[in-house]
């Protein structure tokens, strides 16, 4: 969940360790921690709160080395504090580790290690890491890198769980072991210097060229070396992936904080999410769908996490209209444990921005095992996610720093229209609709430069609401995905307890709860049910709401506390349009709050484990 950095090279590592973890901290954040090697020693700084108290301790000035490790932690055994910080050292100093996720069986190792004499100073997992290797090390009748390698090699076979380590050892002050299985791990080149890092943008501004490691493969770092080896530690080699983001890219670039950098980037994230998809006719290339495939699938399962799981939601409709096929959207960490119906006629995508969800990869996990067909729909070139699946397209929104989800929300929307109607293309299905939907998809662009337009309107009215205690979001149809998205931005970064409803539904129990002067957000974007929801709509004015609606469509005189006009769509583009203001509107609230908008409490930006 949260980050790891790495440097080997001739500079002095300690900057770039901390300019890596300060890039990191969006990820998890409750302590930091580095360890480098000097004169056969590892020297190690750690402590609870932000990468930037690290800097406060004197010794960290001290720190001379020019390999290190950093680590800035997102907890899962033991409280913030700086014992249970990592770096984690063995009992007899030798080995360094820092660790992302989980070893689910510690306690037994744990168990074990203590009756050989092993002494335990944290209260986490990841402690029995370096102990570990130290045990396998010093019963090793091995010599040089392969006494290493198969110390950690040995460790790693026994631990159940997620994780992407990496390891100094003081008996080699000049080579870094690193090892991944389902936790994030790249591994940045250039020619006299080695970088490791959980995150490609926190290492973009060293290098552009990124080996990508695979579960249980090992990579031995020198400054100008480094060798693959798999679990039975056979050599093998690995070709560097040339990632395409600039290092600007993951800057703030003038903007007071990630996420309206990120708002703001939509028109340009969505064109470069079409980019070359649609050109005269939709094309994903290298997909290999054929139309014998598609007319043999009886339903396609999205599965995915959060906002992620929203775009699927708010793209049910487009599969099922335009492509006439039965479309179901599953919470992932559902999927995977509800044994659902699916064998090789179901086709699964799975959404993940970050492409390292744990629920998610093991939902694909799943369906493959099952004979169905995967496709991943990710921002992040090499994630995990793209490993796994039969075939991933790229959303290309850019680096998202900013732990609420807002260019990559959209970008999943845009790409599963594109896919949809490249189904239908295949399937000459409603090629009528095809070609319309497809000129709406190209206005897009521009149509969000116009509702980032009211981005002053939404500033107004939230600066009235934003000392609420509950907030209701409803919709009906598309417009209830949408609500369900714009509930979870607002929680996420302001705090406010807010429920989304389908508004047909509040009837049935929720009404209970509107109360005079509570607040109300609709969203009315679907024509046929306009009557429908202003019904819906009236019944909480009634009931003394504040109403805020965001709507495409004309009302007529009803009167409203605020309304907000987005441009005209149709109801498979108006959720990219309806959110804008809803992303803005949950932004401007938690700056009136005076809250940290990218770095809300409790969350991290990948969630690694279940
Ligand atoms: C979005 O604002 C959230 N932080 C969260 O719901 C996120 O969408 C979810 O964790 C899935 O992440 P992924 O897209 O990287 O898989
Ligand atoms: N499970 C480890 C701990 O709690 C690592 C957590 C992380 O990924 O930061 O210390």
């Amino acid at each position: 969940m949260c980050g790891i950095v790495g440097y080997i090279g001739t500079q002095k590592a300690k900057p770039i360790l901390i300019n890596g973890l300060l890039r990191l901290e969006y990820r998890g954040y409750d302590s930091a921690g580095i360890a480098t090697i000097e004169n056969n020693v590892i020297k190690n700084i750690k402590n609870k709160g932000r990468v930037n108290d690290l800097l406060s301790i004197p010794e960290i000035e001290t720190l001379d080395g020019t390999i290190g490790i950093g680590h800035t932690r997102w907890a899962t055994h033991g409280k913030p504090s700086s014992t249970n910080s990592h770096p984690h050292l063995d009992n007899s100093n030798t080995f360094a580790v820092v660790h992302n996720g989980i070893i689910e069986n510690y306690a037994e190792l744990r168990k074990d290690l203590e009756n050989k004499g092993y002494k335990f100073l944290s209260e986490t997992d990841t402690e029995v890491i370096p102990n570990l290797i130290h045990y396998f090390f010093s019963n090793s009748s091995l010599t040089g890198e392969m006494k290493f390698l198969n110390a950690v090699n040995e460790a790693c076979k026994l631990l159940v769980g997620s994780f992407a380590l990496e390891i100094l050892c003081s008996l080699y002050p000049n080579s870094m072991l690193v090892v991944r299985k389902d936790s994030p791990l790249v591994i940045g080149t250039s020619q006299t210097e080695n970088y490791i890092s959980s995150d490609i943008p926190a290492i973009l501004s060293f290098t552009k060229d990124f080996y990508l490691l695979n579960d249980l493969e090992f990579a031995y770092l020198t400054r100008d070396t480094v060798k693959f080896f798999d679990n039975n530690l056979n050599q093998i080699s690995k070709n560097t992936t040339s990632i395409e983001w600039n290092a600007t890219a993951a800057e703030k670039d003038g903007f007071e904080d990630f996420m309206l950098k990120e708002i703001f980037e939509q028109p340009k994230s969505i064109r470069e999410t079409i980019g070359s998809h649609i050109n005269g006719k939709c094309v994903i290339n290298d997909l290999n769908i054929s139309k014998e495939y598609l007319e043999s699938i009886n339903k396609i399962f999205i599965v995915a996490c959060g906002t992620a799981m929203h775009a699927g939601l708010a793209c049910k409709s487009v599969l099922e209209q335009i492509c006439e096929i039965s479309t179901e959207v599953d919470i992932a960490s559902e999927f995977r444990y509800r044994n659902p119906l699916i064998n090789e006629k179901t086709l699964c995508i799975f959404i993940s921005q970050s492409g390292e969800t744990a629920d998610t990869i093991a939902a694909l996990k799943l369906a493959k095992e099952r004979g169905s067909k995967t496709i991943a729909i990710s921002n992040v070139i090499g994630s995990s996610i793209s490993r796994e699946a039969d075939y991933t397209i790229y959303t290309h929104a850019g680096p998202e720093i900013a732990v609420a989800s807002t260019k990559a929300y959209t970008s999943q929307i845009m790409i599963l229209n594109i896919l949809a109607l490249y189904f239908a293309q295949i399937l000459e299905r409603n090629l009528d609709k095809v070609e319309a939907l497809k000129q709406e998809l190209l206005e897009v662009p521009n149509k969000v430069e116009q509702c980032l337009k009211l981005a002053n309107e939404v500033k107004e009215f939230a600066n009235k609401v934003y000392k609420e205690k509950d907030i209701f979001f409803l919709g009906r149809g598309i417009d209830y995905s949408s609500s369900l998205e714009a509930s979870l931005k607002l929680k996420e970064i302001s705090y406010i307890h807010s429920e989304a409803y389908a508004a047909g539904e509040l009837k049935h129990g929720p009404i209970a709860l509107i109360e005079n002067d509570i607040t109300v957000v609709a969203l009315i974007t679907v024509p046929y049910l306009v009557e429908k929801s202003i019904s819906n709509i009236q019944e909480v004015i009634t009931r003394g709401a504040k109403t805020l609606i965001i709507t495409n469509q004309d009302l007529g005189n009803k009167t409203f506390d605020k309304i907000i006009r987005i441009p005209e769509a149709s109801e498979y583009v108006s959720p990219i349009l309806s959110i804008i203001p809803m992303q803005l509107f949950a932004y401007y609230i938690s700056k009136e709050k005076g809250l940290d908008v990218d770095k809300p409490r409790n969350l991290a930006k990948s969630v690694t484990v279940e």
